[in-house]
């Protein structure tokens, strides 16, 4: 399998569009452009990507990002082995190289001199320095740089610099409207639309918290986890507290109100 076809995404992943993000991406891969997926957790993003991947037929390069990781991650660093020094590039040169989409999910837990290395890939020069190596790459005509942002983690101590913002294009994302985000639980857990209706209203119930003691409300991607386990045989309610109640907060007071909620609508 050659580099290229390690990369591909093969079969069409289900994605329901939300908006016209897709038309959107499009003209933004057409000209290259650097696009920001901005939205909570869970709300498609990730999905989003493999699914243009897939549309336009280009390899896809993913790279979860965290507080730890340098720039050399992104890059590539010398390594050893018994014949002396190797170099060995990182993802974001491999997809400079190959032409791929490079997606950088949850850019923001990078610290920002990490991410300064994917500024000159950003505008006119489409370059990247090896700076260790003493390389400069000339980006593949399709390499497209795309990044994920959580608006709802944003503080002053952990936030994406301006200088870098204003490198990209974004597209904001949502949790997706009452009926479309019924039929996304229902293909994704296989659960009747009935019961992935109800597993949304509980969603809805809790978004409404959101900034009353929840930083953030339940997401499509845990909906989905309630009706997988409800699949597998679990009671709706018990389902709903593992899935939707307990990973979100510990908070006594907002747990109870979302079992309720949980009770309500299932009981
Ligand atoms: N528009 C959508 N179409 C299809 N599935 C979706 C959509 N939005 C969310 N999902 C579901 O939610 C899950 C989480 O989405 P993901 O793309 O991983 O979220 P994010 O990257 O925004 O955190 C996906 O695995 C998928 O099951
Ligand atoms: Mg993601």
């Amino acid at each position: 399998m050659s580099t290229q076809e390690q990369y591909l995404i093969t079969e069409e992943p289900f994605y329901k569009e939300v908006s016209n993000e897709v038309v959107l991406y499009k003209a933004a891969y057409q000209r290259r452009l650097p696009v920001m997926l901005k939205g909570p957790t869970g709300c498609g993003k990730t999905r989003f990507v493999e699914y243009m991947a897939w549309k336009l037929q280009k390899p896809l390069i993913t790279v979860a990002c965290n507080e730890d990781m340098t720039a050399s991650d992104l890059v590539g660093r010398f390594l050893l082995d018994k014949d002396g020094t190797r170099w060995q590039d990182g993802p974001l040169t491999v997809a400079t190289r190959l032409g791929a989409i490079c997606y950088l999910d949850e850019v923001v837990e990078a610290r920002q001199d990490t991410t300064v290395v994917i500024h000159p890939l950003t505008d006119h020069r489409r370059v990247l320095p090896l700076d260790k190596k003493g390389e400069l790459v000339q980006a593949h005509p399709d390499f497209q740089l795309v990044i994920s942002y959580n608006p709802g983690y944003q503080s002053l101590m952990k936030d994406i610099k301006q200088s870098t913002k204003q490198r990209f294009t974004a597209l904001d994302f949502n949790y997706p409207d009452e009926a479309t985000e019924t039929n996304i639980v229902a293909k994704e857990s296989e659960l009747d639309i009935e019961q992935s209706a109800k597993l949304v209203q509980i969603a809805h119930r809790a978004r409404n918290l959101k900034g009353h003691g929840l930083d953030e409300g339940i997401s499509t991607r845990l909906l989905v986890y309630a009706g997988q386990l409800i699949q597998a045989g679990i009671e709706p309610i018990e389902a709903g507290k593992m899935a939707l109640v307990r990973p979100l907060t510990d908070d006594p007071d907002i747990r109870a109100t979302l079992n309720n909620a949980v009770e309500m609508i299932f009981g």
